[in-house]
């Protein structure tokens, strides 16, 4: 996978092993609208243990999704190489700073279609090269305890396990 060009901040061309054009940016308040026409064809698999927390998305969490914070939250998206509003998007990865601490917790989700190309990875990445930018303590996320894909991920990423009082879900942690 090649980044390439010069584009903004957070931006970024990448090629996939597979030859998709998939451009890496923020998440636009145009993008609620292409956000809730992917999440529901993802998987009900996909979505548990997300930022969606197995719920079909109302067009108030859209639209909160698509606005975030820039003081306390950063939304990345993988989506097609056209204008915002029009772009398919493909995944969704985002920090929100818990308030009054250094911690934040991040969520993601690549869609079938994507997923296995190495853009988990990259997300991962760019989320935590922005918390460490903002000076947060630690990065973590809840992941339910079979997803071995997500803990593979981050334990490759170099966060360790930690017990949550969550059924079912383990904490990832990162120190950063
Ligand atoms: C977990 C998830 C983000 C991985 O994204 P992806 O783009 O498919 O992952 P990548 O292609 O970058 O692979 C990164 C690593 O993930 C792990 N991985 C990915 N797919 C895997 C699979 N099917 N089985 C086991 N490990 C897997 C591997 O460690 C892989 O590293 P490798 O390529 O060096 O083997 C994606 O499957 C997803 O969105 N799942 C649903 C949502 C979710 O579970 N979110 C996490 C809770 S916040």
């Amino acid at each position: 996978m090649a980044a390439r060009n010069r584009l903004p901040p957070w931006h970024e061309m990448i090629r996939t092993a597979d030859g998709r054009e998939v451009l890496i940016r923020p998440i636009r308040p145009e993008d609620a609208v292409p956000l809730g026409a992917a999440l529901p064809l993802l998987q009900p698999d996909e979505l548990h243990g997300s930022f969606l927390q197995g719920q079909a998305p109302t067009a108030a969490t859209l639209e909160r999704l698509s606005k975030p914070d820039p003081r306390r939250e950063f939304t990345l998206v993988a989506s097609e190489p056209l204008q915002p509003g029009e772009a398919v998007i493909g995944a969704v990865a985002r920090v929100g700073v818990l308030d009054g601490t250094g911690q934040g917790e991040f969520a993601i989700l690549v869609g079938g279609f994507l997923a296995g190309k190495g853009l988990g990875r990259h997300l991962m990445r760019r989320l935590v090269r922005w918390a460490k930018g903002k000076k947060l303590d630690r990065l973590y996320g809840e992941v339910a305890e079979d997803n071995q894909p997500m803990l593979a991920l981050a334990e490759s990423l170099g966060f360790r396990r930690e017990a949550t009082t969550a059924p079912g879900y383990v904490r990832v942690v990162l120190d950063l």
